[in-house]
């Protein structure tokens, strides 16, 4: 079956999908995204992306591309298309096209906006939640908005390049303190040798991560103790369990940082109960 990609108001076939050669997107990264999970059918966490989403646009001042209602539309349409039932979404929207110019376009360029569909395999990802990831750790050298899901991700590339070169998933960013960020796309969590879960607060060294706020609902649930707190590299090595979030892994168990064994080198039980439980509160919308 051939893939369907919406451009710009079209439904066109993926192959045949393609932006302007002055996109800002594509000579700037000026543009934003956002990756939502298709789990059973269903778009989960539809309304939180879509609000991250605004709240990207917001703080870039590229203006809303259209409505939720009708961006809601086309995804339920991008995932029909492409019958996709378990998979992601990907959707970008960027300042659109003009002459090459730094500052802003004058007038009123419309922002370009694109959406494909990709269908995963859910048994492979439990099988790598069965066996768990290894994670790299690289310095942090991103600018101070990661808060902001840009297309501009050039630091998240090559540091995801160097963890697949190194046999590792992830990458994590580390402060010149010592203290772990995030992945190159996931949030960063370690389970503590009492039990406690910690994450670093998602202010502005992190992306406000859509899967690690139902985790943290998931742990309010569950009476689990919660930290929102950094935590070092040092502390992660001597944790008791460790893992990643984000839409295209959910929870998924780090095994091994830069090498050394996490608690006895295999999925915690901690880890495993909150990937089992995520999609109990997660928001589930019928395509
Ligand atoms: N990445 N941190 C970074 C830097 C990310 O790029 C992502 C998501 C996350 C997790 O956010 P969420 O739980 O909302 O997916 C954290 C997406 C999946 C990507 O770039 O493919």
């Amino acid at each position: 079956m051939s893939r369907i990609a919406y451009v710009n108001g079209r439904y066109v076939p993926h192959a045949d999908a393609a932006v302007h050669v002055e996109d800002r997107g594509y000579q700037f990264g000026d543009g934003v995204y956002e990756v939502c999970e298709v789990y059973a059918g269903r778009l989960v966490d539809v309304s939180r992306h879509l609000a991250r989403l605004n709240r990207s646009l917001s703080e870039l001042a590229i203006r809303q591309p259209m409505s939720d209602t009708a961006l809601r539309q086309i995804m339920r349409e991008v995932v029909r298309r492409n019958r996709v039932r378990d998979g992601m979404i990907y959707i970008q929207v960027t300042r659109g096209v003009a002459k090459r110019d730094h500052v802003f376009p004058a007038g009123d360029v419309p922002p370009a906006i694109v959406m494909t569909a990709r269908a995963s395999d859910p048994a492979k990802a439990e099988r790598s939640a069965a066996e768990g990831v290894s994670v790299i750790t690289v310095p942090e050298n991103r600018w101070d908005r990661v808060d902001i899901k840009t297309v501009g991700l050039l630091p998240n590339v090559l540091a995801k390049q160097k963890a697949k070169e190194a046999g590792a998933r992830e990458a994590w960013f580390v402060t010149p303190d010592g203290l772990v960020t995030e992945g190159g796309s996931t949030n960063a969590w370690i389970v503590t040798k009492d039990g406690t879960l910690v994450t670093r607060p998602a202010t502005r060294g992190i992306l406000r991560g859509i899967t690690r706020e139902v985790v943290c609902e998931v742990a309010a649930r569950e009476g689990i103790a919660l930290e929102e707190r950094s935590f070092s590299v040092a502390e992660a090595k001597a944790a008791r369990e460790a893992f990643i979030t984000a839409a295209t892994t959910l929870v998924m168990p780090v095994v091994r940082l830069d090498g050394a064994a996490i608690g006895d080198g295999r999925p915690g039980p901690v880890t495993l109960a909150l990937r089992r439980q995520f999609h109990e509160l997660a928001e589930l919308v019928a395509v």
